[in-house]
């Protein structure tokens, strides 16, 4: 834990200078007041990518990625906030004391820094054993030779040898002083009474890193295709290495699926290296178990497109299959590439240069839609059984898919390539939705996301009618939310009533107007948001806008930089108003209105839930219920009117 006066001092400092930090990564020239460059997170010629050292954060208006100093770094070097901070404070010489652990955490994390060094040690120890002995070189290195692995790959990726004799690696660490327990608890040595060995011997090694680069485990493989023996043996779980959370070439491949913004997927060790040995690096592996959520968690984190490799055999098929439906809920966008008979991605690769390469991936990657559907259709055929089997098992992968307008492409798409009614397979997906919101509710406590919208304004009490579902990923306040927020963060400490003697600034007006009526978002970081300034309101002096640029929180940071990264992307609002300009000056006519602009928007929306509920019951034809919801709807609409003359009078429809 660091301090958060020194997380504040760096963050600040950090901002303030935020031209050098990024120099660090960006050749920048002077445009105005901003800065320009070519924008380290996508691939660009023209430069798109901005730095404001008055505001004290970067744009990019070709890939839309934004921020502060820190949220740079920590995207730019793949780092963690705490990696972050200190990569800072080291730039900027302010000294990190981290606060102090208890007993209990220290021991852990001394085990684990310990399990770390040993296992660090072991990966040099097999390295050089593979370069510099006479086995090593006789049998590990003329085995990645013969395979065709060059030599750079064989230092990048730190591959070695472990010797046939029983205890080569235990005997050695012990005379370096590495102890026996860290050497047992990583898995290296077997310890029994009066007997110490070796795990891995007479295989060539493949150390495997943590995201930070840390090499955390092994994977060893034998040398002759022996059918009796696994091919390979790989480090036990342990402290430092839960094989579910980790995917092999994730330390080497993060920066570039960034850049590409895309991830390769494959099965082995071995196709990750001729992946990187063609010139591609943004590919990891998942070892050949079942791909878990944590793994694809991990690749989440850089990118939210995958494209699953695999072998054309009915086993990779099988896989690839299981890992569709993984990456869908995770609401990742996936696609598949089935290699011809008999290859793997290794093979594959090794046939291929890059462009061949990227060639084939680009004009034989499948969404899962058509990758799917070709699969199953060819066993389909003519029988309506299977067919109908089939149209179920792919609506059950489209409604796992969290994004309600991802969905609705997919059923279009499904719809043409299977010739079914769209409207068909709506209901089919919205029945297994409902099925499955249903199962999420009873397994768990409703989260704030999942509730109904909000009753707006205390008056009108909400009917009996009933309650449509919510829409848990569609803002459809979005715009409006976002303007408030912006003058939030842009004058949040100004008055909005100067001229008056008790004075109250934008940010508790907004605050207060947003609270009474219940108006907060359903978008929980925007609520976070708002709760953080309220919070923050009277105890320090810095403006709002310092307040959320600096803040270190990433998310808030992050958001507030790119609400007021954008401002040459007038909103809709500001031209309603006819205000272009001078924001500042009309602090106290616009604020009230991009208020009043979401509580029209709000009450616009109950009325046309109200009149649907109306509908529903003329055709119901209840009577007494008919009475009520009339009563209320009048209600609703004189709200409206009220709203729509302090707007200046806007028609009602
Ligand atoms: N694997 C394993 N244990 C085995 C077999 C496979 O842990 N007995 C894992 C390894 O991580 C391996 C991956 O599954 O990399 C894929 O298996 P496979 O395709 O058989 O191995 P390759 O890595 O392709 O190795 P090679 O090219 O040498 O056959
Ligand atoms: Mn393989």
């Amino acid at each position: 834990m660091i301090e958060q006066v020194t997380v504040d001092k760096v963050l600040e400092t950090a901002n303030s200078q935020i031209i050098e930090v990024v120099s660090d990564y960006v050749t920048l020239r002077r445009r105005g007041i901003n800065y320009l460059g070519n924008c380290p997170f996508h691939n660009e010629k023209t430069p798109s990518f901005t730095v404001s050292p008055h505001k004290g954060i970067f744009k990019c208006f070709g890939c839309g990625e934004g921020g502060n100093a820190l949220n740079f770094v920590m995207k730019h070097d793949q780092l963690s906030f705490v990696d972050a901070i200190k990569h800072l404070g080291n730039k900027f010489n302010i000294h990190i004391e981290e606060e102090e652990y208890s007993p209990e955490q220290l021991k852990q994390k001394n085990e684990r820094e310990s399990m770390m060094v040993t296992s660090e040690y072991a990966g040099q120890f097999f390295s050089k054993n593979l370069t510099e002995t006479d086995e090593g070189k006789s049998v590990g290195l003329s085995y990645f030779r013969s395979r065709g692995f060059r030599d750079d790959i064989i230092e990048k990726f730190q591959l070695g040898y472990s010797p046939e004799q029983r205890d080569a690696l235990t005997k050695e660490a012990l005379k370096q002083s590495y102890k026996l327990e860290y050497l047992e608890k990583t898995g290296l040595t077997i310890v029994r009474d009066n007997y110490q060995a070796d795990r891995f011997r007479g295989r060539v090694m493949f150390p495997i890193h943590s995201l930070a680069g840390k090499v955390i485990a092994f994977g060893g493989r034998i040398l002759k295709n022996d059918k009796k023996t696994a091919k390979y043996l790989n480090s036990p779980e342990s402290e430092i290495y839960h094989k579910s959370r980790v995917l092999y070439g994730i330390y080497h491949a993060k920066q570039e699926i960034t850049r590409k913004d895309r991830c390769y997927l494959v099965e082995g060790y071995t196709d990750v290296l001729s992946f990187h040995q063609a010139g591609i690096s943004n590919v990891v592996a998942s070892s050949g178990t079942a791909l878990t959520s944590d793994q694809i968690r991990l690749i989440a984190r850089f990118t939210k497109n995958i494209t699953i490799i695999y072998d054309g055999d009915p086993a990779g098929l099988k896989a690839s299959l299981r890992g569709i439906d993984l990456v869908l809920a995770e609401g990742m966008n996936v696609k598949v590439l089935l290699l011809p008979d008999g290859e793997d991605p290794d093979t594959f690769a090794k046939e291929r240069n890059e462009e061949q390469l990227i060639k084939y991936i680009e004009e034989h990657q499948q969404d899962f839609i058509k990758f799917k559907t070709s699969l199953l259709l060819a066993d389909a055929q003519n029988d309506p059984i299977k067919k109908a089997q089939l149209i179920q098992d792919i609506v059950r992968s489209i409604s796992i898919i969290p994004d309600t307008i991802t969905r609705s492409v997919y059923v279009k798409e499904c719809s043409t390539l299977l010739k079914v009614d769209e409207r068909v397979l709506m209901q089919e997906t919205g029945k297994l939705q409902k099925k499955k919101q249903e199962e999420d509710f009873r397994r768990s406590a409703p989260r704030p996301s999942n509730e109904p919208p909000p009753e707006i304004f205390n008056q009108p009490s909400s009917g009996p009618g009933t309650q449509q579902a919510p829409n848990v990923t569609v803002n459809p306040f979005e715009l409006e939310e976002r303007e408030i927020l912006r003058f939030l963060v842009k004058f949040g400490e100004r008055p909005v009533n100067p001229d008056e003697e008790d004075k109250v600034s934008v940010g508790q007006y907004i605050l207060h107007e947003l609270k009474q009526d219940d108006l907060m978002s359903n978008n929980p970081a925007y609520n976070k948001m708002m709760e953080a300034y309220d919070a923050a309101i009277g105890t320090s002096d810095a403006t709002a806008l310092k307040f959320f640029v600096n803040n270190s929180d990433p998310e808030l940071s992050k958001l507030a930089s790119d609400l007021i990264g954008k401002e040459h992307d007038l909103s809709k609002i500001h031209e309603k108003f006819g205000v272009v300009t001078h924001a500042e000056e009309k602090l106290p006519d616009l604020v009230p209105k991009i208020v009043m602009e979401l509580k029209w928007k709000k009450v616009k929306t109950v009325l046309k839930e109200k009149r649907q509920q109306l509908q529903q019951m003329e055709a119901s034809g209840n009577a007494d219920g008919l009475m009520e919801l009339m009563q209320e709807l009048t209600t609703w609409q004189q709200v409206l009117a009220h709203i729509s003359k302090e707007l200046g009078g806007r028609t009602i429809v």
